[in-house]
């Protein structure tokens, strides 16, 4: 079956970008010219989807007002012959695309976030995105390749990155078995291990494509690490079941979570830019020049 949907953990509390996100909900933070939920919006368009399931906090009542229409704004842009923009601002989300929200009412942790989605999924296989982690492509987006795989294999994927090896505590990671058709298949998986006691350095990144089979896992899932529930234990049971593959894909991730992840994010993209592009290059030459 075709992934028609795709779930945004977006609930949760962004300490780590505090103070600028003590009223701003961190996925509103922006990357150049759009808040970051609207890049994460994009790469599931890319892969076809065409149902997207915010799972947020009763507080972020801002990134529904982001994905409806502002008539106001669409009228004074009318009213003002801007085209261009009309088109922009009506076009989030592209028309044929479905927009809900269900509220995770305490930070359970992402495992519960994903849990919650349930009762909008049908009992269909769907993406998971975490918008912090951005990944840039210049050709095919992280979850098209994602969705690759799971076509060829028919079962749950996991993007998968290498890390440095001092990273891996902030990670789940996994062992593989390597598969002779060069797309391999989890082993184990193990929720930030200590350096010296991990398994190996790859780390699973913030890109999912789940069977049904998750659910009741995840339904019966205990409280784990920091009393959440943890995706990463659904998984290791969904490994007691069923095959997970990863994918290990190609383009450059960015952890927008964190502050010096925004920046670097927002320069890069800046510098990659259409319109900005040319102009900040010269102006950071400049700047170190000086
Ligand atoms: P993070 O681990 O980045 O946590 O969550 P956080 O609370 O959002 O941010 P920090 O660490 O305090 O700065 C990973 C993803 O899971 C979602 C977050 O919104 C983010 O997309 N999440 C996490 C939830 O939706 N609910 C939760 O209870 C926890």
């Amino acid at each position: 079956m075709e992934i028609n949907k795709a779930v945004f953990p977006v609930a949760g509390l962004g300490t780590r970008t505090l103070p600028a996100t003590k009223v701003l909900a961190k996925e509103m933070l922006t990357l150049v010219d759009r808040p970051i939920i609207q890049h994460a919006v994009e790469e599931a368009l890319s892969a076809g989807i065409r149902e997207l399931i915010f799972v947020t906090a009763e507080t972020k009542r801002i990134i529904r007002d982001h994905f409806q229409a502002n008539e106001r704004l669409e009228r004074e842009l009318e009213q003002r012959g801007k085209q261009e923009l009309l088109e922009l601002v009506k076009n989030i989300p592209p028309s044929g695309t479905v927009c809900r929200y269900v509220i995770q009412h305490e930070p359970l942790g992402l495992g519960h976030a994903v849990l919650c989605a349930r009762p909008l999924l049908d009992d269909e296989p769907f993406a998971v995105i975490l918008p912090d982690d951005l990944i840039y492509h210049d050709e095919r987006t992280c979850l098209q390749q994602m969705v690759d795989v799971y076509r060829e294999k028919n079962a749950s994927v996991v993007a998968v990155e290498n890390v440095a090896r001092e990273q891996v505590s902030r990670y789940g990671i996994i062992e593989t078995h390597n598969g002779v058709d060069g797309i391999n298949r989890m082993k184990s998986i193990v929720e930030k291990p200590a350096p010296d006691k991990a398994p190996s350095t790859l780390a699973v990144v913030g890109r999912y494509i789940f069977t049904p089979r998750i659910m009741p896992l995840l339904e019966t899932t205990p409280r784990g690490a920091g009393n959440e529930i943890q995706l990463t234990d659904a998984i290791a049971a969904l490994l007691g079941q069923e095959d997970v593959y990863l994918c290990e894909f190609r383009g450059r991730r960015y952890d927008c979570g964190s502050i010096l992840g925004l920046m670097k994010a927002n320069v890069e993209y800046a510098l990659r830019h259409e319109a900005v592009g040319a102009e900040f290059r010269s102006y950071l030459d400049d700047l170190i020049k000086d």
